[in-house]
C-alpha cells in the first residue's frame, strides 16, 4: 500500500500542479489531502476545485474553517484578517458548505491522518510538546502511526510506541527549502514515510504575488511574499511580536509590519 499525503497547499497552484505531476510517477494507490488547501496565496479557489476533482479523501484544516466562519465569527472583521476575507470572497456558498462538511480524520489500518491533532484543527506539535501533551492530543485514538500537517516543518515525534509525523507544507514550506513538499507513506510490515521535494515554478508563484494582490489582501501580504521567497516563517513571528500592541491600538498594523520588516 502506497499513499501520497499532501498538506497545506494554501492556494499555491504552481506547487500543487508540480506535486500532482510528481505523484503520477510514484505508483501510489491513493492520494490524501490533509487540509489547509486554501488561503494565503492567490489561487485558493483553483486549488480547492483541483483537489476536489481528484475524488480522493480531502480533510478539513483550520484555514477551511476560517473560510466558512467569515461573516459568522466577528473575529474575522479585524484588519489583520483581510487576507482571509479576500480568499473567502473567491468561493461560492456551495463551496463553503463543502469545506464545512469535509472530514477531520481519515484512517487506514494502523494509520491516522489529520490536519493538526485528533481533537483540534489548529493545535501545534513542536519539539517542546511533551509525551503527556501528545497523549492528550491523540486520546481516544489507537493507531500507532499518525500523519498530520499544520506546522509547515518536517518533524517526527515518538511516545508510547506511537509515532506522529508532521509534514512540510506543499505550498508554503517554512523549513528553509523552496521546493513543493509532500510525503509518500508505504505499508510493508509497518508504515514508513518518504519525504518528497519537488522543484516547481517559484518565479511564476512570486509573479502571482503582485503588488495588486498585496494591495487587495493588505500589508500582511508582504510577510506572505517573504515566506514564499525564503521558505522561512515570518507571519507567526510578526504576530507573536506585534499582535498585542496592534490589538491595543498602540501601533497600526501597517506601521507594525514596516517596523518588523526593517528589523529582520
Ligand atoms: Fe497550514
Ligand atoms: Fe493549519
Amino acid at each position: 500500500m502506497r499513499i501520497a499525503i499532501v498538506s497545506d497547499i494554501h492556494g499555491n497552484l504552481h506547487a500543487l500542479e508540480a506535486i500532482l505531476e510528481d505523484i503520477q510517477n510514484q505508483a501510489v494507490d491513493e492520494i490524501v489531502i490533509a487540509g489547509d488547501v486554501v488561503n494565503q496565496y492567490p489561487h485558493s479557489r483553483q486549488c480547492f476545485e483541483m483537489v476536489m476533482a481528484l475524488n480522493c479523501p480531502v480533510l478539513q484544516g483550520n484555514h477551511e474553517e476560517y473560510m466558512y466562519s467569515v461573516g459568522i465569527n466577528q473575529l474575522f472583521d479585524q484588519a489583520r484578517f483581510q487576507p482571509i476575507r479576500w480568499t473567502h470572497a473567491q468561493f461560492s456558498q456551495t463551496q463553503l458548505e463543502t469545506m464545512q462538511a469535509l472530514p477531520r480524520v481519515y484512517r487506514y489500518p494502523d494509520l491516522l491522518i489529520t490536519h493538526a491533532t485528533a481533537r483540534s484543527l489548529s493545535e501545534s506539535i513542536t519539539l517542546d510538546s511533551s509525551a503527556d501533551d501528545l497523549r492528550a492530543m491523540f486520546a481516544d485514538t489507537t493507531e500507532p502511526f499518525i500523519v498530520r500537517g499544520h506546522n509547515h516543518k518536517w518533524l517526527t515525534r515518538n511516545w508510547d510506541n506511537r509515532t506522529v509525523y508532521t509534514l512540510e507544507s506543499a505550498g508554503v514550506p517554512l523549513g528553509g527549502r523552496l521546493e513543493a513538499q509532500y510525503a509518500i507513506l508505504t505499508k510493508r510490515s509497518v508504515w514508513s514515510l518518504e519525504p518528497r521535494f519537488v522543484p516547481y515554478n517559484l518565479e511564476a508563484a512570486l509573479a502571482d504575488f503582485s503588488d495588486t494582490y498585496i494591495s487587495e489582501i493588505g500589508v500582511l501580504g508582504h510577510l506572505l511574499r517573504l515566506e514564499l521567497l525564503t521558505g522561512k516563517g515570518y507571519l507567526n513571528r510578526f504576530l507573536q511580536q506585534y499582535l498585542q500592541a496592534v490589538d491595543a491600538n498602540q501601533i497600526s498594523l501597517e506601521n507594525a509590519v514596516q517596523v518588523f520588516l526593517q528589523s529582520t
